[in-house]
């Protein structure tokens, strides 16, 4: 496939990114010390602060048109009111009408870190760990390096003195790990005008499928979130008092819990099976070719624990199959040691992936009414609410067109193999947005590994992944640039 492009000549250019490693460590050193947790409405600070540290290198590098763009307030479920989304941060680089006009998405947040969790690093501060060229910090795969990537290839411009291939339009997110709330609406309103004449979308915010292997990616799951509220005593109880005379919100929401999804990882909601696709025979072949296996998958999690034991049936079941994971439970007692309380109020929360033809509304519909039922059937006098906190569409795309094309030529420059075409079982809710609103391609360009730990403890970016990283984003600039229409 990648036959169709002459190869460029780039050596220049992957000379000067590796010149310029130590400013873009540098550069990720900055942003990762800014702990823009979106999830946490006290850090919502930190979040802008990181929107100002972008336009401030945007700025530095020559982008024109930059804007913040404001979102408004945050709509409920939330604490404080009159909580202002972060903003989305807008630039422009270049405005030849001769070249093709490419969108950068990513998003600027990250998920909640303590050290306590278990990281053996300040999750806030990057760790550079020379011997075994690794990089270790909240955000440095998901996904600062490869929003910092970006602007890496431009500074490596700068330098070279070269134009870039292509103008770039960036857009910057910083709620993407809360559902991307006020995005949707502000591509719609900027379709015919900010983002008027892009030609492609690029986002660099998935990773590869194992540990060696560069690969580009088609698909994504949705992802729909809810919470179960129980109320009931008007405060946290003494359960030697009040235990066994009065109904308890934390024994109703386990119970209702534990009948959404079983061991087997089986959703137990009716009616969602039945809008999932149907495999066809040419789908179920593209998994044969994949590179994986199940040791990668117990590797990654640090377990043996995989539900499944053969390579396509882990394939299928995180990119084509839905899933139902509980994640949480606001309220509880979840301290170590013994505490004989009572919690007056819970919040269960968890989620749904969701997959090709399984209908969002469709799915809230079968989602409300099975947990209604469930707590129906508990003849419990305690207050009860079940709520989506926020849900993004799946997207699957065509692995066959230019975009495609290009960066296969590019990955393969770099790192001197043809990638696989894969699908993510993660969800980047904007994807399908700019798909449809903007009436373009979508390109999803991995940067970091299979084994980074996004959300996880000890998220890292292998400094290989990073500076090879910045080489394909900027390759696939020169290719795309390059590509007839
Ligand atoms: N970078 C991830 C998306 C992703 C996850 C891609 C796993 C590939 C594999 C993104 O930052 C993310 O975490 N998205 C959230 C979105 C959700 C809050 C709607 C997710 O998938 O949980
Ligand atoms: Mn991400
Ligand atoms: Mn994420």
């Amino acid at each position: 496939m990648s036959e169709k492009y002459e190869k460029l000549e780039l050596e220049p250019f992957f000379k000067t990114i590796d010149e310029l490693k130590p400013k873009f460590i540098e550069r990720l050193s900055k942003a990762i010390a800014i702990p823009s947790v979106s999830s946490d409405e006290s850090l919502r600070p930190k979040v802008v602060e990181m929107a100002h540290f972008l336009v401030d290198e945007l700025t530095n590098l020559g982008f024109h048109d930059i804007q913040l763009k404001e979102l408004g307030i945050q709509p409920p479920p939330v604490t404080d009111k009159n909580l202002k989304l972060p903003p989305i941060v807008l630039g422009k680089f270049g405005s030849d009408p001769k070249k093709k006009n490419v969108l950068i998405y990513g998003h600027y947040d990250v998920q909640p870190a303590l050290k306590e969790d278990g990281w053996s690093y300040d999750p806030f501060k990057l760790t550079v760990d020379e011997k075994n060229g690794i990089l270790y910090g909240r955000g440095s795969t998901d996904d600062k390096g490869p929003v910092l990537g970006w602007l890496n290839v431009i500074e490596a411009h700068n330098k070279l003195g070269w134009e870039l291939p292509v103008n770039l339009i960036v857009c910057f997110e910083g709620m993407e790990e809360s559902g991307s709330l006020g995005l949707d609406e502000l591509v719609a309103k900027e379709a015919k005008n900010y983002f008027k004449d892009v030609d492609q979308c690029t986002i660099s915010d998935n990773y590869w499928l194992g540990t060696t292997k560069p690969v580009l990616t088609y698909g994504l799951r949705g992802c729909n979130y809810y919470q179960i509220i129980v109320k009931g005593p008007g405060a946290d109880l003494h359960s030697g008092i009040f235990g066994g005379i009065i109904s308890e919100p934390m024994t109703d929401l386990i119970k209702v819990m534990s009948q959404l999804v079983d061991s087997q990882g089986k959703i137990l909601i009716p009616g969602i099976d039945e809008m999932v696709a149907p495999l066809t025979e040419k789908e179920d072949k593209l998994y044969d070719n994949i590179d994986f296996s199940v040791e990668e998958l117990n590797a990654a999690s640090g377990s043996d624990t995989a539900l499944h034991q053969n390579k396509k049936d882990i394939l299928k079941h995180r990119w084509r199959y839905p899933s139902l994971s509980l994640h949480g439970i606001e309220g509880a007692f979840s301290g170590a040691g013994a505490k004989t309380v009572i919690p007056s109020k819970v919040v269960g929360k968890f989620s749904i992936r969701t997959v090709p033809n399984i209908e969002s509304k469709k799915l809230d519909s079968l989602v409300f009414d099975h947990i209604n039922k469930l707590f129906k059937q508990l003849n419990s006098p305690n207050d009860f609410k079940v709520e989506l906190i926020h849900d993004g569409n799946y997207w699957v795309s065509d692995p066959f067109n230019e975009s495609f094309q290009a960066a296969a030529k590019a990955t393969e420059d770099v790192w001197g193999i043809v990638p696989d075409f894969t699908r993510e079982g993660g969800s980047i809710p904007i994807t399908l947005t700019f798909e449809k609103e903007l009436g373009v391609d979508v390109l999803l360009l991995p940067m970091g590994r299979g084994d980074d730990g996004a959300h996880s403890i000890n998220e890292k970016l292998d400094i290989s992944n990073y500076i090879n990283g910045c080489k394909t984003l900027g390759g696939f600039l020169h290719y795309y640039g390059k590509s007839e229409n």
